[in-house]
């Protein structure tokens, strides 16, 4: 598709703040001040999608508040990824009928992923009828002039139609921390691998210019942030289609440049395009943490075809010893489905041994959920969901102990972390995050929010490090 239909125009964007006016000037004729709640389910590109919706509400002068009792408006941001994920957003859809009747002049708002599928939509005409609007994520952008119609013209609105998806810059944000931020650096995935849903959802790939990506990031070091996370579904192909091509190690190295004490990191990296140019500058960037994700889904080739995923067992494993080559403290950290359709018992115990050969710091696992519209979900998938679940479990006793024994290794030395919140804990009241990303809480007081210190790591478990600030004064 023509870039210039992928990008929206800065004028059709000025327009939406003008809607976020006429909308403010609405609610301020109201009584009290406007109240919103926005409600994230899913992946970090939701929870950066929640920060811009959020950015448009305050625009509108709404105040934010976690009670969807005291909510003029609520936002809900789906995820499709499982059928688990899908259930909890109707159970939540199905709460809030009560807090409609209690304010028939709450608006509900239904985004995200799952609103993107025609089925959803249907069901939620027909059954979900508090429901106001719903809309996919690639009108995310025109959401105030959404919520304008809904407001003026008192009627149920469906926006879902746009199926390649569209850039949008410039939008308002609100950020939840001053230390870590989320950075999309492209929309969409054209992977189709056969069990997911996203290429359905999130529309084609679509990559930012390289200048805008570079002004985000160079205005949240100079804001402070000391954690970004660029994000994509494989960031492996950014740039595939700008009117320069350039890959995602040119973009890192380019980012690199911007001065100052930080970290960046990035996911999802898909292995089919995972490379050795890739591994080499991560490790020749000093601002570039020493972190990946590489989602492998199965140890076992014949699945990993059925899967389309676009590699073998061989060659995942042989990108993992390069990474390694170059960057001997690499944290690594993978994705992983068992029960795919056809897995047999031999195939999914393969799927252990190669999490016991890498060795992974920690593992995201998944029971595979038939998704309806995906190749996979038409296939016959005769194992038991009991079955499964024993060979998952085995999969978390074979990574609780590998993670369990990698944390031990920590223990007894000191390391710089970045602290970046509370815990709540008052035996270690800090949480903070080594360069790979792991979380080890810890002493001191909140005055080191932000800073990078260096911790003695006194303990550990199978999920986090526990360490002692070894140093009086933290560095900003
Ligand atoms: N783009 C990322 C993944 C996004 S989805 C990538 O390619 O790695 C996050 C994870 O959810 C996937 O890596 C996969 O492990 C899991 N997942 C996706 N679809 C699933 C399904 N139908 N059932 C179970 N797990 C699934
Ligand atoms: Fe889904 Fe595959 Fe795309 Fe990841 S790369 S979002 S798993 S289709
Ligand atoms: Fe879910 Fe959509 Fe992310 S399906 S995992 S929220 S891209």
């Amino acid at each position: 598709m023509d870039r210039n239909q992928v990008v929206i125009p800065p004028e059709q964007i000025a327009r939406q703040r003008e809607f976020e006016k006429k909308i403010r000037a609405l609610l301020e004729a109201r009584q009290r001040p406007c109240q919103a709640l926005v409600e994230t389910f899913g992946c970090q590109q939701n929870v950066a999608d929640s920060q811009r919706l959020m950015g448009m509400l305050r625009e509108m002068g709404c105040a934010f508040t976690e009670d969807p009792r005291e909510a003029d408006i609520i936002v809900i941001n789906t995820c499709a990824i499982r059928e688990n994920a899908e259930k909890r957003v109707y159970g939540t859809l199905g709460q809030l009928t009560h807090t409609k009747e209690a304010n028939p002049q709450q608006i509900i708002c239904l985004c995200g992923c799952m609103a993107q599928q025609e089925r959803v939509a249907q069901k939620v005409r027909e059954s979900y009828r508090h429901v106001d609007m719903i809309f996919g994520p690639q009108a995310l952008w025109k959401f105030p002039e959404l919520l304008y119609q809904v407001c003026t013209q008192h009627r149920r609105l469906f926006s879902i139609d746009d199926e390649h998806g569209t850039i949008a810059e410039g939008l308002p944000v609100v950020r939840e921390s001053g230390v870590k931020a989320w950075v999309s650096i492209m929309y969409g995935c054209n992977n189709f691998c056969s069990y997911c849903i996203v290429p359905y959802v999130r529309g084609r790939e679509r990559s930012r210019d390289p200048e805008e990506i570079l002004a985000e990031v160079r205005e949240l070091v100079a804001e402070g942030y000391r954690d970004i996370t660029l994000l994509g579904q494989n960031v492996n192909s950014y740039g595939k289609d700008l009117p320069q091509p350039m890959d995602f190690a040119d973009l890192l190295t380019a980012i690199d440049q911007t001065p100052g004490d930080y970290y960046v990191r990035f996911m999802t990296s898909h292995p089919k395009d995972a490379g050795e140019k890739l591994f080499d500058t991560m490790a020749r960037c000093s601002h570039v943490a020493k972190q990946l994700h590489l989602p492998v889904q199965s140890g076992n080739s014949r699945v990993l075809h059925a899967m389309n995923r676009g590699y073998t067992r061989e060659q995942y494993l042989e990108k993992v010893r390069y990474a390694r080559s170059v960057m001997p403290d690499l944290v690594l950290t993978s994705d992983i489905i068992i029960g795919f359709p056809g897995e047999t018992e031999a195939e999914a115990m393969d799927t252990i041994s190669l999490v016991e050969e890498v060795g992974y710091d920690a593992l995201f696992t998944f029971i595979y959920s038939p998704r309806p519209g995906t190749p996979a979900a038409k296939l016959p998938d005769p194992v038991s969901r009991e079955e499964k679940q024993v060979w998952f479990d085995r999969l978390l006793d074979a990574q609780n102990r590998i993670s369990a024994q990698i944390h031990a290794g920590y223990v007894g030395q000191e390391i710089r972390v970045l602290v970046d919140g509370e815990s709540g804990d008052v035996r270690w009241p800090l949480t903070s995050r080594t360069e790979g990303g792991r979380l080890v809480h810890l002493t001191g007081d909140k005055s080191a929010i932000g800073s990078f210190v260096t911790a003695k790591i006194v303990d550990s478990n199978t999920w986090a490090l526990f360490g002692e600030l070894a140093e009086a004064a933290p560095q900003r």
